[in-house]
């Protein structure tokens, strides 16, 4: 069938060669390192913590973190083999082209995008949210008609213009950008855990794992779907409510694939990917347990305060000035994670248009900055609109499912690729293949049933969207079935690429 062609790994890397579609290589391991804590660590960590430690785990929520890192931990393995066996742009997209086939490629490019667009939507709102709480602190209050949650989201829209600006630019220029503001974010997380310390009362930490009670996760189109499906009520607290937390979490820990895309642009990617993707997760992980350790420390958790309970901590202690640190490091923080999804939103289109199955023209790369210009410019646009002028910040769960389900497909193809290409140079291995990607499969699919009902069908919605346009376009225009002969419409434009030059 020829939904189910795949593109050889060989063939992929010889397209990355085509003079038409040739991106910088610039990065080093130290990058793509910096590029991940700088995706990753962002609004996860400054809301997200509390609220789960309050809700649903106590101070176990530092256990969640665990949990949720081992889950990460094992789809990080597989995406490092399969970047480091193919090292071309596009990340999960490209490889289940070369192991699941067009259709499976197509679906996951199509999940990628929701994850990085409707994520640097997301985040460019929760930055606008912060920039006012920050201006607010200086005495500084922009007029609300303009500012988060008003008619238009002014700041979100100028922070999207000016990171997509720096994108178009060049990607060393956006990563000398993102070092300065990684180190101001990982200095401010740091402070935090330190001056979090002088005030942690141990006491805080007894009992570590609450008593399971029961939870109210809502009801109807709200519930997750496992609820639903099961009916069993869900709890909070207890073994049960660690792993609860672990799944409210994730959205944490998102944003370590997203160094995968980059592929192309880095020097030597067979070894530098795989240290890139993995130092960063670790890096956020011992910091995210860090920080909620802290957290509960200082405040009991039936007292934490579920919206901004970091900044909240400190005023309990009578610090205020604290909150306007934490304010300023979540600017500096979020900022990053918007540049980096906008790079990573770019780079998978890029690699879908290169092989046609979006408009090829769009993948143009600039002759001397030799970045993707066309897409750069779309993308960025496209975000702003939808980041400065619609309620995207309600749709943060359909980030995770769009990230879950490109976790369990690459942890799919790659027991597929070991069984169809064991001869390809693989720079790293996933240990103990097919358990642990198959085990990343499942629990991966395990967290994508804690959302709601309402995300799923969402997401159904947005799969139905991207099957339609991937049978009215894509399949006809393909770059692999037209290199085949497999035109289904005889009357679509041959366009000449490298192969038939
Ligand atoms: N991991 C990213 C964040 O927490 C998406 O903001």
């Amino acid at each position: 069938m020829s939904v189910m062609r795949t593109k050889s790994v060989e063939r992929s890397i010889a397209d990355t060669e085509d003079p038409e579609f040739r991106l910088k290589k610039s990065l080093s391991a130290f990058d793509l390192t910096v590029f991940g804590v700088g995706v990753v660590i962002g609004a996860g960590i400054f809301t997200l913590t509390g609220r789960a430690a309050h809700e649903v785990a106590g101070p176990a929520i530092a256990i969640s973190f665990v949990v949720a890192a081992i889950a990460c931990g094992l789809a990080a393995m597989c995406y490092a083999e399969f970047a480091s066996t193919v090292p071309v742009s596009g990340s999960a997209y490209t490889f289940s082209y070369a192991s699941l086939g067009e259709l499976f490629a197509w679906i996951i490019g199509w999940d990628l995008i929701l994850e990085m667009f409707l994520g640097a939507g997301v985040v460019a709102q929760g930055w606008s949210a912060y920039l006012g709480v920050l201006l607010g602190q200086f005495g500084i209050d922009l007029p609300p008609e303009i500012s988060y949650g008003g008619v238009v989201d002014l700041p979100a829209i100028v922070l999207v213009l000016v990171l997509g600006g720096l994108i178009t630019l060049g990607i060393r220029e956006s990563m000398r950008v993102n070092i300065v503001l990684v180190a101001v974010k990982l200095f401010i997380v740091l402070f935090v855990i330190v001056a979090g310390l002088m005030f942690v009362n141990p006491a805080n930490y007894t009992p570590f794992v609450p008593d399971a009670a029961p939870r109210d996760a809502g009801s109807g189109l709200t519930q997750p779907l496992l609820q639903f499906l099961s009916g069993v009520e869900p709890m909070a607290f207890g073994i049960g409510g660690i792993f609860a937390g672990a799944a409210l979490v994730f959205f944490a820990y998102i944003g370590f694939d997203v160094v995968a895309t980059t592929a192309e642009e880095t020097k030597k990617p067979q070894r530098d990917l795989p240290i890139g993707i993995i130092a960063s997760l670790a890096i956020c992980t011992v910091l995210y347990c860090a920080v909620s350790l802290v957290v509960t420390g200082m405040v009991p958790y039936q007292d934490l305060d579920p919206a901004a309970a970091l900044a909240n901590a400190f005023v309990h202690y009578g610090q205020p000035w604290m909150g306007t640190v934490i304010a300023a490091g979540a600017v500096a923080g979020l900022t990053t994670v918007v540049l980096t999804l906008l790079i990573g939103a770019t780079r998978i289109i890029f690699a879908m248009s290169r092989d046609a199955l979006l408009p090829q023209s769009l993948a143009k790369v600039h002759p001397t900055r030799r970045t993707p210009w066309v897409i750069s410019i779309i993308v960025t646009v496209i975000v702003a609109l939808v980041a400065g002028l619609t309620p995207v910040g309600i749709l943060e769960e359909m980030v995770n499912i769009g990230t879950l389900s490109a976790f369990i497909l690459v942890s799919i193809g790659v027991v597929v690729l070991r069984r169809t290409r064991p001869d390809l140079r693989r720079g790293f291995r996933v240990p103990w293949s097919p358990v642990l990607p198959i085990l990343s499969a499942i629990v991966c699919t395990y967290l994508t049933l804690n959302l709601s009902v309402e995300t799923w069908l969402r997401f159904l919605i947005w799969l139905a969207l991207g099957f339609a346009i991937y049978f009215a376009y894509g399949h006809r225009h393909s770059r692999l079935g037209r290199d085949a002969g497999e035109y289904l419409n005889p009357a679509a434009p041959k366009i000449v690429g490298r192969d038939e030059e």
